[in-house]
């Protein structure tokens, strides 16, 4: 996620900011900037790469001068790494300097709209239609300037701006995007997140959506979008540096567990539009999807979890044969691939080594290849034909969560403009499983305000030795990234099985106590699950059972039930596996494990 700070006292603003935004690098970035005013201008410096490259850049003879100043570093939504797409953005005479942290929904009407005007842009972001919205919008007050801009745009910021007119104001406001002010003396911040400033001032107050701030040296006011004054309270924080970065969170991975809410509603949301999916600039024409014979998923671990369900997805909605092949195997296995195959490669980091090579692989042989990534501009999204990029941020913790949530997600919307334009579905019933999409975010918080029980549940099994999954249908494959959950950050063996599949064999392993996880979530086979409990039963197991609220009958037979939110059985799968993820990680933890670095795993494994 981008990284916010803002300054306005009687220092030097750039050091400030520049400390500030290495206290943010943890977040995630590839390219940062600042702006200052130097008491005539506002000045931007900013570079692609690490925050070294910008210091060096400015201590190369452009150093800042000035006392007011805003900084970012950017995680890139909208257009690749770049010194150009780097923010500050600038209005075209460079007396406006915006810094933005989220995705402008809309922003290409607003930029159809903007060019209509005669304005001019340099950069392929979204965030630029800020900057030249609030020079089209300004009337020498910047809080009116900045109501009229956010009343125009849709979708998720957190911004800092500045003006050379207003030398003694920063304005920032934010909607689902982090924003904080820092409360100095005479002196005072904004930043994305509490260790940006809390060598400074541990005083601030925790913005709520849509609150606008007029930032002085010496103080703080706030208003309502009818330019109401706003009383906060002030929060004192007495978190360390270190508790701050995960801004409370005891780790990254349940940070980022609990951040799944806002990042699938950001994946899903723009691609939305008038009760149909529109996959961004992707060209698949319906005469482009009749004519695709095969599809392959080509992806390794949690990744290529999330290609199972797409290919369920794929297979039930749009009637497209598809093959889910791990990178590994796809690279070398002579794969039967000509122009009438798709290849669909999905990978969080975009850099995985195995992952690559397949796309190599297959584009060599003919393939157009359409890719699901979370790391805009990566080597994946670069090589590929098309990329529907997923917007879950930067994920710092090694174990995949909110990533393969956005990958389902980005699946399910992949899914569904298949089937729209081959009519394999009506559009009503798009439109109906696009309303129970948009329902999703709401019924994954729900679990986790409910996160306790699995709490529970794990300080009574974090010592076992063995753990099996099993689950039919698409259950079944949820089942495969719960198992890989919980082994690569508790180191407890597991496995994943069709629960079918289980008395061919594996059965023979399940002892007084072992315990066995069974996903019940798909109603027309909730009765076969209720079946394959009873044969663990009956060999001793232990079963946690996840199902449908509402379906107590599994209660009879299961030994603890986890409930998810009634759902579409069809979109389940987001669901199921939040209980799964947090298993897991209660587990880590009650093991004393590193759960954000678990041994011998990096997060990105490019090398073979
Ligand atoms: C998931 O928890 C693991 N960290 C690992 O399986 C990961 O999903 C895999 O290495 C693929 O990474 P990618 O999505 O970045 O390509």
């Amino acid at each position: 996620m981008c990284g916010i700070v803002g300054y306005i006292g009687d220092q030097q603003a750039a050091p400030i900011l520049i400390e500030g935004l290495k206290k943010l690098e943890y977040r995630g970035y590839d390219s940062a900037g600042v702006a200052v005013y130097d008491n005539s201008q506002v000045n931007v410096v900013k570079a692609k790469g690490r925050l070294k490259i910008l210091e060096e850049k400015l201590s190369n003879g452009n150093n800042l001068f000035g006392t007011m100043g805003i900084g970012h570093t950017r995680w890139a939504t909208h257009g690749a790494p770049s010194d150009i797409n780097s923010h500050p953005h600038t209005s075209a005479s460079g007396s406006i300097a915006v810094v933005h942290n989220g995705i402008i929904e809309n922003y290409l009407k607003l930029k159809e709209f903007l060019i209509s005007k005669g304005y001019q842009f340099v950069s392929d972001t979204d965030t630029e239609v800020v900057a030249h919205l609030t020079d089209y919008y300004y009337n020498g007050d910047l809080i009116d300037t900045i109501i009229e801009v956010i009343n125009k745009v849709e979708g998720s910021y957190a911004l800092g701006i500045i003006c050379k007119d207003k030398p003694d104001e920063i304005v920032a406001v934010r909607k689902d995007s982090p924003l904080i002010v820092g409360l100095g003396e005479n002196e005072n911040f904004i930043a994305s997140d509490i260790p940006a400033i809390l060598e400074h001032t541990r005083n601030i107050y925790l913005l709520e959506d849509k609150e606008v701030v007029l930032l002085r040296k010496k103080d703080v006011k706030i208003f309502n979008l009818n330019k109401e004054e706003i009383k906060k309270e002030v929060f004192t924080v007495n978190w360390d540096v270190t508790a701050a970065e995960k801004s409370g969170y005891d780790h990254f991975m349940i940070k980022e567990i609990c951040e799944q809410p806002k990042v699938i509603r950001d994946t899903i949301n723009p691609r939305i539009e008038n009760g149909s999916i529109v996959l961004d600039n992707i060209e698949l024409t319906k005469e482009d999807i009749d004519d695709i014979s095969k599809i392959y998923v080509i992806a390794c671990g949690t990744a290529s979890h999330a290609g199972m369900v797409g290919k369920y997805l794929i297979e039930k909605l749009a009637r497209i044969p598809v093959e889910v092949v791990v990178a590994s195997e796809f690279r070398y296995g002579n794969p039967i691939i000509d122009e009438r195959t798709l290849v669909i490669v999905i990978s969080q980091s975009g850099e995985t080594a195995d992952t690559l090579a397949a796309l190599r692989e297959a584009k060599k042989r003919g393939a157009r290849v359409l890719s699901v990534v979370n790391v805009v501009g990566s080597s994946i999204a670069r090589e590929s034909n098309d990329v529907l990029y997923t917007w879950a941020g930067p994920e710092i913790a090694v174990a995949s969560t909110k990533a393969y949530s956005t990958q389902l997600t980005a699946m399910y919307l992949i899914a569904l403009y298949m089937a729209e334009k081959k009519g394999t579905i009506s559009k009503q019933e798009v439109e109906g499983i696009i309303e129970y999409l948009k329902q999703i975010p709401d019924k994954v918080a729900n679990i986790l305000e409910n996160k306790e029980r699995i709490q529970y549940f794990a300080s009574k099994h974090y010592m076992d030795k063995h753990v099996f999954f099993i689950g039919r249908g698409l259950d079944y494959f949820v089942a495969m990234e719960g198992s890989l959950k919980l082994k690569e950050i508790s180191y407890i063996h597991s496995e994943a099985y069709a629960a079918g599949e289980l008395k061919h064999g594996t059965i023979a392993l399940i002892e007084d106590g072992t315990l066995v996880v069974a996903l019940a979530t798909q109603e027309h086979l909730f009765d076969k699950m209720l079946s394959n409990i009873k044969e663990v039963k009956a060999r001793g197991g232990m079963v946690l059972a996840i199902a449908q609220e509402g379906n107590t009958e599994i209660e009879k037979e299961a030994d603890f039930v986890l409930y998810i939110p009634r759902v579409e059985p069809l979109l389940s799968s987001v669901l199921t596996i939040i209980p799964l993820q947090l298993f897991a990680y209660y587990v880590s933890v009650a093991k004393g494990c590193d759960v954000d670095k678990p041994r011998n795993l990096a997060k990105s494994v490019t090398v073979e």
